[in-house]
Formats: C-alpha cells, sequence, structure tokens
C-alpha cells in the first residue's frame, strides 16, 4: 500500500469504529508540522524545555552513562526531526573525539537533508548516515549495517503517544533488534499537576485545537473529504489515576461527511478520539523496562521533575 492509500485506510476504519478514532500519526503534514512547532514555543508546553534542560545541562552525566563501556557505536536517533535536543550530546562526543556515527532516522527525507547539512556544517568531524523511513524498517537496516554497539535515542515523549500496550509492543519490537551491551534512552513526561498537564495541550489561543482539526482538514484536502471544520469542538482530558491525556474532537450537529465515496455519520456530541500523551511514574517506567526486556539503568530528570530522559541496557 502506498502512503496515501494507508491513510484512506486508517481513516475509514476509525471513522467507522465505534468509537470512532483516528491515528495521531497523520496530525505531521507541513501544516501540522508548522503547527506542531508553535506548540512547542508556547510557554505551557513544557514538555520541549523540560528535555532540552536535561540535553544542555546534563550532557555530561548522560555521555558517561550511555558510553561507560567505551566501545565504538551507532547513536539512532528515532524520529531526529531537527535534532535540537541530541544536538548538545553530539558536540559532547565530538570534542571528547568519542567514536560514534550519528544516524538520524526520520519519516521526512527534506528534514534528513537540512539536518545532515547543517550537522556537517556545525560538527564537520561527525560521520552521519541518515537514514529515511519507519522506525523499524530503518531501525532493521542500521543493525544489518554494522556490528557496532547500538544507543538508541527516542525523544520528546513520543512514546506518550502510544496505547500501553502499543508502547510496550513498541519496545519488545525495538528489544529483539538489539544486542546484549546495546543501550535506550527514552523521553518521558512524568504525572505532575493535573492542571499543569491540562493546560499545556488546552491552550487559549486555540493552537492545539487548530493542530487537532487540521487533521480533519487534511482529510478534506488528501482524501476529497468535505469535513466542516466549525462543526467540531476540541475537547481535551486528563485522567490524574492513570495518567492518560486524551485529545477528542467533538461533533456538534448530527452530520454527514463524504471521504471520497464513502459516507460517515456523526451524532451531535459524537466524539472522535485523535490523541493520548500518556503520563508515568518513575516506576512505570522501570516496570515497562523490565517487561520489555530491557534492564532500567537510570532516569535523568529535568530540575522541576517534570520529564525524565529513561536509560536501560540489554543484559
Ligand atoms: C509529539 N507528541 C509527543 C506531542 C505530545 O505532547 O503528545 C504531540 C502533541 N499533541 C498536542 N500537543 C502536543
Amino acid at each position: 500500500m502506498d502512503k496515501l492509500d494507508s491513510f484512506h485506510h486508517d481513516v475509514l476504519r476509525g471513522l467507522n469504529d465505534h468509537p470512532k478514532w483516528l491515528l495521531p500519526k497523520y496530525f505531521y503534514d507541513d501544516n501540522g508540522a508548522a503547527l506542531f512547532k508553535r506548540i512547542m514555543d508556547m510557554p505551557a508546553y513544557y514538555l520541549t524545555d523540560c528535555e532540552l534542560e536535561i540535553f544542555r545541562d546534563k550532557t555530561a552525566e548522560l555521555a558517561d552513562t550511555l558510553c561507560a563501556q567505551q566501545e565504538p557505536f551507532d547513536l539512532i536517533e528515532l524520529g531526529a526531526g531537527d535534532a535540537m535536543k541530541s544536538s548538545f550530546l553530539l558536540k559532547h562526543l565530538v570534542r571528547e573525539q568519542v567514536d560514534f556515527t550519528y544516524m538520524p532516522i526520520d519519516i521526512c527525507g527534506e528534514v534528513l537533508h537540512t539536518l545532515r547539512d547543517r550537522l556537517h556544517g556545525d560538527l564537520p568531524d561527525l560521520t552521519v548516515v541518515p537514514l529515511h523511513g519507519e522506525y523499524h524498517e530503518m531501525l532493521r537496516e542500521a543493525t544489518e549495517q554494522s556490528d557496532r554497539r547500538k544507543i538508541i535515542l527516542f525523544l520528546g515523549s513520543n512514546i506518550g503517544n502510544m496505547e500501553l500496550e502499543d508502547a510496550h509492543g513498541f519496545c519488545r519490537t525495538v528489544n529483539r533488534r538489539l544486542k546484549v551491551g546495546d543501550t535506550m534512552l527514552i523521553g518521558f513526561d512524568l504525572q505532575k499537576n493535573p492542571h499543569t498537564i491540562l493546560e499545556a495541550y488546552n491552550d487559549k489561543e486555540g493552537i492545539t485545537k487548530a493542530f487537532n482539526l487540521n487533521l480533519l482538514e487534511r482529510i478534506n484536502r488528501e482524501l476529497d473529504g468535505d469535513f466542516n471544520i466549525n462543526a467540531f469542538q476540541h475537547y481535551q482530558t486528563y485522567d490524574p489515576i492513570d495518567g492518560g491525556c486524551r485529545s477528542y474532537l467533538v461533533s456538534l450537529t448530527d452530520q454527514e461527511v463524504n471521504i471520497g465515496a464513502e459516507v460517515i455519520c456523526l451524532a451531535a456530541n459524537e466524539p472522535i478520539s485523535v490523541e493520548i500523551s500518556r503520563k508515568y511514574t518513575p516506576l512505570e517506567i522501570d516496570q515497562m523496562a523490565i517487561e520489555t526486556g530491557f534492564a532500567p539503568l537510570t532516569q535523568i530528570a529535568d530540575s522541576k521533575n517534570w520529564f525524565v530522559d529513561a536509560i536501560w541496557h540489554v543484559n
């Protein structure tokens, strides 16, 4: 199936299901990526600043923990983007003359070109091997390319966008690709005051609302849909018991929406589930490591203790 067919297939599957859902990975067309940049700039969206602070202020601690074995390795970043946070680590490792290759994986080829050119200018001594494609497929390619030790970075609380079961499945799949001595670093957003979390996803400026509604606009643009954006409301919840922060688009009226030749019926007040941004406790993070085949080594937190980068080993 090509990309457009998968999008079409997933959208119809979700909108014909009960309750209805759409997959958050489809947020990120050009408009969605631009809106996500604006979200990351919002003061209320603390996640980016917290993890940036860890990479900026605790670079040596991160490097020492990741490179304790002192053997050459491949540093593989899943969903590298502009590598804003990891650049602190890359600079440190190059300065320390550590023998490693940086392998950024991203679904967007353009992003990888820009990143490679920037790193070439900023860190001419760094070997960069960009891998363009889906995480698991590119991870397979990376592990087949060399026998060197692997260090995987999965930053930004992207793991939070998976349901618990899927997050476990994801970690297990990565674990199966790795060998004894390899390491995985994952960025987790921690459970904290529920208001702080809710405000990060429910901004008054309406940027998160626009980000979510862009998914319907994308369906209109790419799949010949006719969603009336004004007939939907953004609704955000946070459950401080289970850590689930969930986004919904709620239909304001009884309505029919055409997507190509298909007709989707929505009742007034019917929700479409569009995203989970799960928040974890430090204990849950360690448990996830153990249940998916890793040994939890440490968790490095920001100064507010709102976010951690968890480091797991393969023993
Ligand atoms: C990409 N991801 C980690 C973001 C999050 O916090 O779940 C996506 C996002 N959705 C709304 N705001 C940010």
